[in-house]
C-alpha cells in the first residue's frame, strides 16, 4: 500500500514536472527570451512587455492573434516574425510557463 502511494507520487511528478521544462525550454529555443528577457521579466526595451506571471488564457490568446496578425498594433509586427517557430500546442505550453512564473 504504502509502495503503491510512493509509484503514484513519482508518477504524479514525472507528468507535472516535464510540462514546466517544456515551457521554458520552449522559452529559450524559439527566441522569446531574446526580446523578452531572461524569466520573462526584464524585456529588451522598456516599450516591450514583461511577461511573467500574465494570465494563461490571455497571453495564448496574444500570440496567438500576433501570429495569425489580427493583433497588429504597436510592436507586434517586431514579435510577428518568430511566430512560425511555434504551433498551437507550444504556444499553450509557453502561456502556461508564462503564468506559472513568481
Ligand atoms: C523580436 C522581439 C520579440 C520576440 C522574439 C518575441 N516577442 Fe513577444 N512581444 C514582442 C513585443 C514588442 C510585444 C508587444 C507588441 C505590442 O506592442 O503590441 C510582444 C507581446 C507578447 C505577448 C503579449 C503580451 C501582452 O501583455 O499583451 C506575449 C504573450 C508574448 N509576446 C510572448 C512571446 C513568446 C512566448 C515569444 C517566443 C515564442 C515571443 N513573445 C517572442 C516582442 C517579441
Amino acid at each position: 500500500m504504502k509502495y503503491q502511494m510512493i509509484l503514484a507520487a513519482a508518477v504524479a511528478a514525472s507528468f507535472a514536472m516535464p510540462a514546466l521544462a517544456d515551457g521554458k525550454a520552449l522559452y529559450m529555443e524559439k527566441t522569446c527570451i531574446a526580446c523578452h528577457g531572461k524569466d520573462a521579466k526584464k524585456p529588451l526595451t522598456p516599450e516591450y512587455p514583461r511577461l511573467a506571471g500574465q494570465n494563461a488564457k490571455y497571453a495564448e490568446k496574444q500570440m496567438q492573434d500576433i501570429k495569425s496578425g489580427a493583433r497588429a498594433n504597436g510592436n507586434a509586427a517586431a514579435m510577428k516574425g518568430v511566430m512560425h517557430l511555434v504551433s498551437d500546442e507550444e504556444i499553450k505550453e509557453l502561456a502556461k510557463y508564462l503564468s506559472e512564473i513568481k
